[in-house]
């Protein structure tokens, strides 16, 4: 066995810097656990079901928003910071929340959306009422429209949730008004981040939260804050190689400054509180100028969950990430999916393993049981992989995306906004099953309900139960028990060191049988990599290899037989 270079090994995490190699659940409060049986997830169902995540063996859970809201985008459309949503339930109970799941080891994080606010917000409603001309306009993007009536948008600006990105107003007297600037829906006006009142509000709002207990926070649309007020046209003609031309509205550079006064104020306390962006990049330089020391400390890297299910694409993503961050000494992360995107058993159950937005289509033929092998290699390396992992709720349970909600019960404006071609993300949000009992909604209801759940269950959902996998050792639930487990106790996994190695030699020949000479395993088919004394192999070919010698930590299926089969990992002491 041999070791090929691999950028410089970073120090290992001290205990104050515990987000280097954390691992982090995401729950989605709306679909986790239904305490008061409203049909909606709340604080008290998640509060029930704390051991479980204990017991999971994360070391911090992120909220998505639980701030009170309209709820046009599950929560992304925020009325007040300082407020739980009342579905959700109270500030005295997110309190405790926070104080209980510390009690049990577990770290909160939670979420906040800088680039826009609720149309309920009190500034919008005071920026409408107030009128063309006043201050309270200026902490958003109000323009009079291009046209000698007005009538044509500021920008010709294309929405992340397809369509325009300006709504006109309507003035007291009925005539048509203004134009606002909302890079998502209506009823998320952007906010003007040149306004000192819009970066005074947010560290307010930091405070509020790490005040509380809070360890960290995810920064939702961290590249998109900041805009030029010229408000040109995008450029969409192609860059020379090296270049790179300021784009209106995405990493602009002056965002650099706001990050850097978010860091103060999380490095202001005893225990320094984690800034994670949520950064879509497609240039890694740019993307790790935001990890530089005096900014965040971790975001998410969604090149690996957007990479095919193929060694070499693997491979290379992972190279470019680790390099990427290692200018920078910063930790990677590592993300299979969150509340967007297709769940992993279905994406790698696909021809088209990749996840892109464009290409996630209706009716593409997906085989579960492929996807669900896949997923479990997945985990292991994902959490094999130096740097902190994310795991979306449900994931640990294996669900697949639920494809056929009917268009009725649907909710997510990407779904509306594209005139139902885009499925959108309802399929990733179905509320948890935690029984196989489909009683009180598969346990997602803790009491008699009041209303069903607010997306559909599907009729099969009880076969992913939390409790029928609970003592099934070939569960992805204990998959991934064993894997994060193993992961949080093995000096290996803990530190940053990491190096890939080649297998060819050393793990000597097929037993007969298993690899066809004429059709050799070839080393671009296998992923390996040593964490120090731990070495994690994924087979991505399509023939069984041998599995090389060392002592069994793990392993995504049964590798009894000494083979590695194809499209599945384990982990080894050397
Ligand atoms: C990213 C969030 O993850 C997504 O759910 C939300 O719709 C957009 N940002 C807008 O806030």
């Amino acid at each position: 066995m041999s070791t090929s270079s691999s950028p410089d090994a970073l120090p290992a995490a001290t205990p104050a810097q515990w987000w280097r190699n954390a691992a982090i659940y995401q729950v989605y409060p709306r679909s986790f656990a239904d305490g008061n049986g409203d049909g909606t997830g709340d604080l008290a169902g998640v509060r029930a079901r704390l051991p479980y995540l204990r017991d999971l063996g994360v070391d911090a859970v992120w909220f998505t928003p639980w701030y009170y809201s309209p709820l046009v985008d599950g929560g992304y459309d925020v009325a007040d910071y300082r407020s739980i949503d009342p579905a959700f339930g109270t500030l005295a109970e997110a309190e405790d929340l926070i104080a209980e799941a510390s009690r049990l080891g577990v770290r909160t994080i939670v979420d906040i959306v800088p680039n826009h606010v609720s149309d309920q917000h009190e500034w919008f409603r005071k920026a409408l009422a107030a009128g063309p001309g006043s201050p309270e306009r200026e902490r958003f993007w109000f323009r009079p429209g291009k046209g000698e009536d007005g009538s044509q948008m500021p920008t010709a600006w294309v929405s992340s949730f397809q369509g325009s990105t300006w709504t006109r107003t309507t003035d007291d007297d009925g005539t048509p008004g203004e134009w606002y600037l909302h890079l998502f829906t209506p009823q998320q006006p952007d906010l003007n981040w040149n306004h000192p009142d819009v970066r005074r509000e947010h560290e307010d709002i930091l405070r509020f939260w790490f005040d509380r207990g809070v360890s960290g926070i995810r920064i939702d649309s961290a590249a998109l804050l900041v805009k030029d007020p010229a408000l040109p046209e995008v450029d969409d003609s192609p860059v020379r190689p090296g270049e790179h031309r300021p784009h209106p509205f995405t990493d602009r550079d002056e965002l650099h400054d706001v990050y850097r006064s978010w860091r103060a104020v999380a490095d202001s306390y005893p225990e320094p509180r984690l800034l994670v962006g949520e950064i879509w990049l497609p240039d890694a330089r740019r993307f790790a100028d935001y990890l530089r020391p005096d900014e965040m400390h971790t975001a998410f890297n969604f090149e690996l969950m957007a990479c095919p299910w193929d060694a070499t694409a693997l491979r290379a993503s992972i190279d470019s990430t680790l390099a990427a961050h290692a200018l920078v000494g910063a930790p990677a992360t590592w993300v299979l999916s969150n509340h967007d995107v297709t769940r992993p058993v279905t994406r790698y159950g696909r021809a088209d393993t990749a996840f892109a937005f464009d290409t996630k289509r209706f009716g593409t033929p997906t085989d579960l049981e492929l996807g669900t092998r896949r997923a479990r290699a997945a985990a292991l390396l994902t959490a094999a992989l130096p740097g902190s992992l994310y795991v979306y709720q449900g994931d640990e349970l294996g669900l697949p995306e639920v494809e056929d909600l009917p268009d009725d019960a649907r909710q997510d404006p990407m779904f509306f906004r594209s005139g139902g071609v885009d499925p959108g993300r309802d399929g990733c949000r179905v509320p948890l099953p935690w029984h196989a009992d489909p009683a009180r909604a598969f346990g997602f209801q803790d009491v008699p309900a009041t209303a069903p759940p607010w997306l559909p269950q599907p009729v099969w959902w009880g076969r992913y139960a939390a409790d029928a996998q609970e003592d099934d050792p070939g569960s992805m639930l204990s998959l991934y028990r064993e894997a994060l487990a193993v992961r949080r106790h093995e000096p290996g996994l803990r530190g940053e060191s990491f190096a890939w190695v080649s297998l060819g030699a050393e793990s000597g020949p097929a037993p007969a049988g298993l690899v066809e000479p004429s059709e050799p395993v070839t080393s671009s088919d296998l992923l390996a990599f040593a964490r120090d004394d731990v070495l994690c192999v994924v087979n991505l070919g399509t023939r069984a290899v041998p599995l090389p010698p060392g002592e069994l930590l793990v392993a995504s299926a049964d590798v009894s037989a000494g083979r590695l089969p194809p499209d599945v990992a384990a982990w080894l002491r050397r």
